[in-house]
């Protein structure tokens, strides 16, 4: 297959896929988990396009998303799109199930755990459903074959449920995928966002999750990714995480007690390495003044500048 990277190609392929997708689904119903990340974003508009109200779309709100993504999800897609979108607050669910749990495998697993019963529940309240919508790409599959991912396998789906798969990008690759969603009309930030795990901001608040930390943790890595976008070009992956340690601090001539904001940006191809991008001296004193000023509960800003290995992208 020619690799896609123009936008003749992409509508090539948006307009080939349409066929096939309407082909295969007939008048029976898709249903589509939609984190809002590149992929299952662009299997969804793609699927609107194709079968318009036959696809049903479920965003969980785990409470673990960036600042600002679960809105921006049922903007581009409910309002902007039309799609027929199934909005879960499952926030206050996820975060009980979470409260107390410090061990990271633990609470990946609790993640997916609750991801796919939330999922689960919402499907068995819809009748008619045949399909299952799956933002698969090929690197997915080259990478199960190799078992070399399993456990980047968190937020995907559900292997009992009983339906046939609808797959329409999974012989693409990411640089493909992109072209393709921008050919589809979607927003920039959707379509060039660097990764996300799918245990979201749970992997970079460490330890036992606490709401007030949790919090400190969106607000500080909204203003980072802020300040790093300025930066031309941006870095493959950049984010804060904060370590549930307090240090001592002074503020209005008290005593003040706080959390460390940890800034970190790498590039990297794989991820299987990664290293340490240069941050300019000056945006550095931007980041940290704005964080320390604008975030409750922080108290300081730490550069974490190492490479991986030793040190894993994420924290935890
Ligand atoms: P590490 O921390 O292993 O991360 O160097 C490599 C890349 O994988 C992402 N990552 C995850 N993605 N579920 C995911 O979907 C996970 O549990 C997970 N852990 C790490 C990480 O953000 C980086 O891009």
């Amino acid at each position: 297959m020619e690799r896609i990277t123009s936008p003749e190609l992409a509508q090539a392929f948006i307009d080939e896929q349409i066929a096939a997708v309407r082909n295969q689904v007939g008048d029976k119903k898709v249903l589509l988990a939609l984190s809002g990340g590149v992929d299952s974003s662009v299997v969804a508009a793609l699927l609107i396009k194709a079968i318009g109200d036959q696809l049903v779309c479920v965003h969980v709100n785990h409470g673990l998303l960036r600042k600002g993504e679960p809105e921006q999800v049922v903007r581009v897609f409910k309002e902007e799109l039309g799609a027929n979108l199934i909005y879960v607050d499952a926030v206050d669910r996820f975060l009980s199930k979470l409260a107390g749990v410090a061990d990271p495998e633990t609470k990946r697993k609790i993640i997916g755990k609750e991801f796919i019963d939330v999922f689960a529940e919402e499907a068995s309240k819809l009748e008619g459903i045949k399909f299952l919508g799956q933002g698969t790409i090929y690197p997915d599959i080259l990478e199960s074959k190799d078992g070399i991912k399993a456990h980047h396998n968190v937020g995907g789906l559900p292997e009992g449920l009983d339906f046939e798969l609808v797959e329409p990008i999974k012989l693409l690759y990411k640089d493909e995928v992109r072209v393709v969603g921008k050919a589809l009309g979607l927003p920039d930030n959707m379509v060039y966002r660097q990764p996300f795990p799918g245990p979201g901001l749970g992997v970079r608040c460490t330890g036992a999750i606490t709401r007030d930390r949790l919090e400190a943790v969106r607000e500080a890595d909204a203003i980072f990714r802020e300040e790093i976008d300025k930066m031309d070009p941006t870095p493959w992956q950049y984010f804060v995480a904060i370590p549930d340690v307090k240090s001592t601090g002074i503020k209005d001539g008290k005593r003040y007690m706080g959390w460390a904001a940890v800034i970190r940006a790498v590039q990297t191809k794989d991820a299987v390495t990664a290293k340490s991008v240069e941050i300019p001296w000056a945006t550095l004193c931007t980041i940290r003044d704005r964080i320390i000023a604008e975030v409750p509960g922080i108290n300081r800003v730490l550069w974490d500048f190492s490479d991986k290995p030793v040190a894993t992208i994420e924290w935890e």
